[in-house]
């Protein structure tokens, strides 16, 4: 049996990247790979490394869980746990940070990109954060870890640190292979489409959230910042907000971008971008009739509890056995 495993991280609305790049494949995902165990969790640990509120904190880590229930993972097919009721990820992100050198966290673009935005009060643990993401992962022995574009440096973090363990301490840990979507891997700001739509940003015109009422998503659509070539084609560079919209467009309708191309020959902007605000309402509406349901119910927490012993009793024998490795504590 394989393992996959990915996380969202609760530091602010889940947005429509997030749909598109991580939970709709995972639930693909979960279709294709019936011999795969899916460990899906809410990184808590990962959204502290900026402020949050503790009560806002805690609201949206039961959100993303809802919502990956919302969007299809089937239950008694998925771990789902929230990262910082396992101790040992914290305890293993520690063991992994002796093992990760300075220059490769410095090489990290989120890092840096973070580091220019936001010249102070910058924590050592957003420094450290790829080493704990390492640790969520090669703690489960993951064979597969489906992210979007943004995270593929800090897996290919992980792939190194792993072996590098591995060939100091003999083979140990599983080395993951990154899955990333062939189509929305990298949803952009709706304002601003030479950046990544993301729930961190202070306006909310740039990204719509899985939690956005109909209209607001309609609104949100039709103010979405294209070009003055006025021709609907694939060209990122020169039409970077058309490609961005096609690229949403296709993946939700599962149609190559090729084929709605060629559905908008002739036609302009406004009847594309309303037929997109439909496509794009009516998924969003049917996720939040399901994620309704599932956050009043008091099912979503007999899930997590599930979760939690599943996922606990397997990291705590693999950070066990990592201790031992490294001669720690003494020997049993
Ligand atoms: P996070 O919470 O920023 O994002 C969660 C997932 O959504 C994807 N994503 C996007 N995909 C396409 N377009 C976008 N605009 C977009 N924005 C976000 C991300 O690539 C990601 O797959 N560090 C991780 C959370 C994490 C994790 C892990 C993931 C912690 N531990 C272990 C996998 C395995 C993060 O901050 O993702």
């Amino acid at each position: 049996m394989k393992r996959l495993l990915s996380g969202i991280k609760p530091s602010g609305a889940l947005t429509l990247g997030n749909y598109i790049g991580a939970i709709m494949r995972f639930v693909e995902l979960q279709k294709q790979l019936t011999d795969t165990e899916f460990y899906l969790f809410v990184a808590d640990l990962h959204a502290i490394t900026t402020e949050q509120n503790p009560q806002e904190l805690r609201k949206r880590t039961k959100e993303i869980a809802a919502m990956y229930l919302a969007a299809g993972l089937d239950k008694d097919k998925t771990i789902l746990f929230i990262q910082s009721e396992i101790k040992e990820h914290a305890e293993l992100g520690y063991l992994l940070q002796c093992h990760t050198y300075m220059g490769e966290l410095e090489r990290m673009t989120q890092y840096k990109d973070k580091a220019t935005k936001q010249q102070s009060g910058l924590t050592s643990a957003l420094f450290t954060y790829p080493a704990l993401m390492a640790a969520d992962i090669i703690l489960y022995d993951a064979d597969y870890v489906p992210v979007g574009d943004d995270q593929k440096q800090h897996i290919e973090l992980t792939r190194d640190i792993a072996t590098r363990f591995n060939n100091r301490f003999g083979d140990f840990f599983k080395v993951p292979e990154p899955i990333i979507p062939k189509v929305g891997a990298r949803i952009m700001d709706l304002q601003n489409p030479e950046k990544k739509m993301s729930k961190s940003e202070a306006s909310d015109k740039g990204y719509i959230a899985l939690l956005d009422d109909e209209q607001t998503i309609i609104k949100k659509i039709r103010s979405a910042v294209t070009d003055s070539i006025g021709v609907i084609q694939y060209d990122p560079f020169n039409q970077p907000g058309v490609a961005n919209l096609l690229n949403i467009y296709a993946a939700l309708t599962d149609k190559a971008i090729e084929a709605i191309v060629e559905m908008y020959k002739g036609l302009g902007y406004k009847e594309f971008k309303e037929d997109l605000a439909h496509i794009v309402s009516t998924r969003i509406k049917s996720l939040q009739d399901n994620y309704y349901q599932i956050i009043n119910s008091p099912e979503l927490d007999a899930i997590l509890d599930a979760g939690r012993a599943k996922a606990q009793s397997y990291a705590y024998r693999k950070v066990e056995k990592c201790k031992q490795k490294l001669g720690l504590g003494r020997k049993k």
